[in-house]
């Protein structure tokens, strides 16, 4: 887990929320957290990059195991690829801290994706003056593999959530806007959902979360009207295509469905979140559940 926080980071650089003025002030038990993104390797020494957050560097830096072999060549990388669920900007915009590869970065995104990253955020073009991009095409339905990676199968869901606001369709999602990504462990058929931005929970993306050992799913806010009670936004969580924990039809409702055996795991928690407060009500009624929360370094094996 690079990085568990939602766009922005916690805490955010102007925000004066409950729980960012409490982590400034010392005063809140929290964590500070990067910006969503994951890495995940298969059965060799290789990664795959799952979103590039603007805290890329951050995060390699935080992680031995993602940085240039000791004694290696002069410029090393263990990451064989860059897998991007949407074309959001906190998913994507540490692909301009990546421009240094020493070869064309092979990426893997919907047409969706790759159309707002050539047009309305063109970094895929703009890294075309630096490193240079093999664009793979991730197809809702489709199994891939990232080449270099063996024993880590990709299996991407179409779901409910937003693309960009620099998207065409922004107030007319599309299939393969965002996608899901069941994370397949080819040797042991064990399977991880990973899903940072679910607006809705459709039938068969609770058939993955149902056949999954771990779920890494859509924590961003707390309640719907979240964003809406402090002022930050006029919008409500359902708007900006994340579904809120609480309240009915809730992600908790569609975790406490899972059951004991599916180990369920919070990630893209906005700043706003009162689970970031590990001394909440809020939090309590997670551990009740469950429910983890995740923070950055943590490690999962499947
Ligand atoms: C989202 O997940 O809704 C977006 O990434 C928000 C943002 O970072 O602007
Ligand atoms: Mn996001
Ligand atoms: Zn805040």
């Amino acid at each position: 887990m690079l990085g568990s926080a939602a766009g922005g980071g916690f805490p955010q650089w102007n925000c004066n929320c409950r729980n960012c003025a409490g982590w400034r002030a010392g005063t809140l038990k929290a964590t500070a957290r990067t910006q969503s993104s994951i890495a995940v390797r298969g059965a060799g020494d290789h990664w795959v990059l799952v979103n590039a957050s603007p805290d890329v560097r951050a995060q390699l830096a935080d992680c031995p195991d993602l940085q240039p072999r000791p004694g290696g060549p002069l410029r090393d990388s263990r990451l064989a690829g860059i897998v991007l669920v949407d074309g959001q900007v906190d998913h994507t915009t540490g692909l301009y801290m990546l421009r240094e590869a020493r070869t064309p970065w092979r990426v893997w995104c919907t047409d969706s994706a790759y159309a707002d990253l050539t047009e309305g955020n063109p970094v895929l073009g703009l890294l075309g003056h630096y490193c240079g991009v093999e664009r793979r095409r991730i197809e809702p339905g489709r199994e891939f593999v990232v080449d270099g990676v063996p024993d880590l199968r990709f299996h991407p869901l179409a779901v409910a959530s937003k693309p960009a606001p620099y998207s065409p369709h922004r107030e007319h999602p599309q299939p393969g806007d965002n996608v899901a990504l069941v994370l397949a462990d080819a040797a042991s058929g064990r399977r991880a959902v990973y899903a940072p931005g679910l607006g809705a929970v459709d039938e068969e993306m609770f058939a993955a979360m149902r056949a999954a050992a771990v779920v890494l799913i859509d924590g961003t806010f707390w309640s719907d009207d979240e964003m809406q009670r402090l002022g930050a936004s006029g919008k409500r969580a359902a708007d900006m295509g994340h579904l809120a924990q609480s309240g009915p039809g809730g992600m908790l409702e569609w975790l406490d469905r899972l059951g004991p055996d599916v180990r369920k795991i919070l990630i893209h928690i906005n700043n706003t979140n009162p689970i970031l407060d590990e001394e909440s009500a809020e939090r309590a009624e997670l551990a009740r559940r469950g429910v983890e929360v995740a923070h950055d370094g943590m490690e999962i094996t499947l």
